[in-house]
Order: C-alpha cells, then structure tokens, then sequence
C-alpha cells in the first residue's frame, strides 16, 4: 500500500513535468521560429503592429496559439506561424513567454 503510494506520486511528479512547459526551450523557439522578429527581445514589441507579450500570461498565451493554430482566433500573419507549431512548442513558448516579468 505504501509502496504503491510512493509509485504513483511518483508518477504523478514525472508526469507533470513532461506536461508543464520548458521556459527554456520556449526562449530557444521564440527565436528560431521567428517570434522575436515581431514581438521583440523578451517579448516587448517595438513595431505598433505587433503586440508586445509580455506580461501575457501562460495560460493566455497557450490558449491564443491554440486557437491561432485551429483557426478559431482569426489572423493570416499569426494563422501561419502558429500552423507549424506542435503541441510541445506551444507548451514551451507559452511557458516562457508567460515568464517575461
Ligand atoms: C510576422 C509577424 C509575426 C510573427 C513572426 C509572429 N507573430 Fe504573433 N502576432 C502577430 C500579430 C500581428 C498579432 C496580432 C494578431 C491579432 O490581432 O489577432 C500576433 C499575436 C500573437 C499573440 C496574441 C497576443 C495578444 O495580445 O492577443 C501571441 C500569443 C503570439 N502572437 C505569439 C507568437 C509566437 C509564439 C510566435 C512565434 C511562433 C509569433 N507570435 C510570431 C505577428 C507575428
């Protein structure tokens, strides 16, 4: 019984881990998928078009690149970006992002 206990929250632990976001590989992709071309170093954007992130939070971001990825958050620009993004990149991007303070 209390092996199983021991088991269990160890698996819960792990994986919680895979689910919540990488903030570090997030930063990676924020620049090697273009991101930071548009929204700015550290997510302050200093094109008016472009919103700044920062400040967004996690749960904000995942949602927007979700939606910007299904087409139910309408935009060409961000319809495009979003089209190529796995669900582990919106993950760690959301992670990071939601880490700019
Ligand atoms: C070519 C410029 C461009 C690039 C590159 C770009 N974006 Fe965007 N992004 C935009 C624009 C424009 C909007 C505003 C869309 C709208 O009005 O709905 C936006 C909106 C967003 C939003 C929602 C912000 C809000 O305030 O609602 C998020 C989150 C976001 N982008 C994340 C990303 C991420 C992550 C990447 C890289 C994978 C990325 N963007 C790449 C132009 C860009």
């Amino acid at each position: 019984m209390r092996l199983q206990a021991i088991i269990l929250t160890s698996v819960l632990a792990i994986s919680g881990q895979a689910l919540a976001g990488d903030a570090g590989a997030g930063r990676s992709a924020f620049a090697a998928k273009g991101c930071i071309g548009c929204h700015g170093a550290g997510g302050v954007s200093v094109v008016p078009a472009y919103p700044s992130l920062k400040g967004q939070t996690e749960a904000f971001v995942k949602e927007s690149l979700t939606n910007f990825r299904n087409g139910k958050r309408q935009n060409p620009t961000m319809n495009a970006m979003a089209a190529g993004l796995k669900d582990a990149d919106i993950e760690n991007l959301a992670a990071y992002i939601g880490s700019l303070r």
